[in-house]
């Protein structure tokens, strides 16, 4: 499954690090199976729940989010890496496991896609950084995924983390609010 994860994702050849490189696709490997999903599944189930028949998949939003992150980032580091450096390798590990809890957030009925038990109890910020915990993700790549959404409001994000909330946004509220 791994070979094809990074088909579906090129931008995991980004990261430098083969450690964060291997625990990003093991990560995503890990949600695709306890989710109960295919690869192909993964350009079908919704990004979000919050917009009626989106035509936005999981995959494309992921995408997405994790190339305008790493645009941002790039801007962010020519102009202020004189009071602080982007870590690319944690930007781009951490947008693309930002909404990784969604696999297991969502799942599938014959009438379509809803909340799973666990979507209930744990929104995909809190499953998502459990998940990246369990295969040894850095500090880092765990609070981008756990602050990027509303639970991070108010407390610290860093720059990185900031990136992927903000991109996060921008690939959510236009088509919202169509
Ligand atoms: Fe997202």
């Amino acid at each position: 499954m791994k070979d094809k994860l990074k088909e579906l994702f090129p931008e995991i050849g980004m990261i430098q690090d083969d450690d964060i490189r291997d625990k990003t696709l093991a990560t995503l490997e890990d949600a695709v199976t306890l989710g109960g999903w295919t690869l192909d599944d993964l350009d079908v189930v919704p990004f979000t729940l919050l917009i009626n028949d989106t035509k936005c998949s999981w995959l494309k939003h992921t995408r997405a989010v994790t190339r305008m992150a790493i645009a941002c980032g790039k801007v962010m580091d020519e102009e202020y890496s004189d009071n602080y450096k982007i870590n690319f390798d944690y930007l781009v590990s951490g947008a693309l496991l930002h909404d990784v809890g969604k696999l297991l957030e969502y799942e599938r009925t014959d009438s379509g896609f809803i909340k799973s038990r666990c979507g209930k109890l744990l929104r995909h910020p809190f499953s998502g950084a459990g998940l990246c915990t369990k295969h040894g993700l850095p500090d880092d790549v765990v609070h981008i995924v756990a602050v990027h959404a509303k639970e991070g409001q108010g407390g610290y994000r860093s720059p990185e983390a900031v990136a992927v909330h903000h991109a996060d946004f921008i690939n959510f509220e236009p088509l919202r609010d169509l």
